[in-house]
């Protein structure tokens, strides 16, 4: 499964693209709003695409069809690495069928039902993204939309791959790779929590310890 780190912090993006680990990023107008101060994001953005070798998703924030297409194709434009992101409602359908026409990747975003999935299917998504976490905030099973999903894509062919967002802790990535999820979009804390268990700490620990009685160097 492709890990994307879900930030638009370029400190812990240097720090998971310089280790290797990530697929690419995902932002949103409330990450970018988190590090932004008076900075135009578009430099922000900038940065990222050139911080990371991979797909870095950029949000329009128009609602009509014709300024989304004028803020996507503007977002394309910053770097090759640029993908699309543009919400499921009905202008963003239209326009992610426009945008990808046009050669762009498109990632349609804010999506909470099977249905809205479809859709972004037939409109040519380059990939979808279901909120997990904000169903399971309303007491929602997030992950089997993901599970609907993955059926529904493999049953008719679809080749938009399925990018489960909103994920809140490791258990969540792991129910994303046993529903088949092509790809996971994760905060850097639950990176770093991916790495972490107390029997590596523990095991560690006892053989430095026998290592120290031998007094010897490698
Ligand atoms: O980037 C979209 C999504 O991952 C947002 O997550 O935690 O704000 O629901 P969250």
């Amino acid at each position: 499964m492709k890990i994307f780190l879900d930030t638009a912090d370029l400190g812990e993006i240097r720090r998971a693209a310089d280790a290797g680990l990530i697929d690419g990023i995902t932002t949103n107008p409330s990450l970018v709003a988190k590090v932004a101060g008076k900075r135009d994001p578009k430099e922000i953005y900038l940065e990222i695409c050139k911080a990371v070798n991979g797909p870095v998703s950029l949000e329009v924030v128009g609602l009509d069809l014709s300024t989304m297409l004028a803020e996507g194709r503007k977002l394309a434009a910053i770097h090759e690495n640029a993908v699309v992101k543009v919400p499921l409602t009905e202008a963003g359908l239209k326009a992610c069928k426009a945008l990808v026409s046009e050669g762009h990747r498109v990632n349609v975003t804010l999506c909470f039902s099977v249905t809205q999935a479809h859709l972004a299917a037939k409109a040519g998504a380059t990939y979808i993204s279901p909120f997990v976490g904000r169903i399971d905030d309303i007491a929602g099973e997030g992950m089997g939309l993901i599970h609907q999903i993955r059926q529904v894509y493999d049953n008719y062919g679809f080749a938009t791959e399925i990018l489960a967002a909103s994920i809140r802790h490791p258990v969540h990535v792991v129910e994303a790779m046993m529903m088949g999820a092509d790809c996971c979009t994760i905060p850097p804390s639950v990176l770093w929590q991916l790495s972490k268990h107390p029997l590596t700490d523990k095991g560690l620990e006892a053989f430095l310890k026998d290592w120290e009685g031998l007094g010897a160097k490698i």
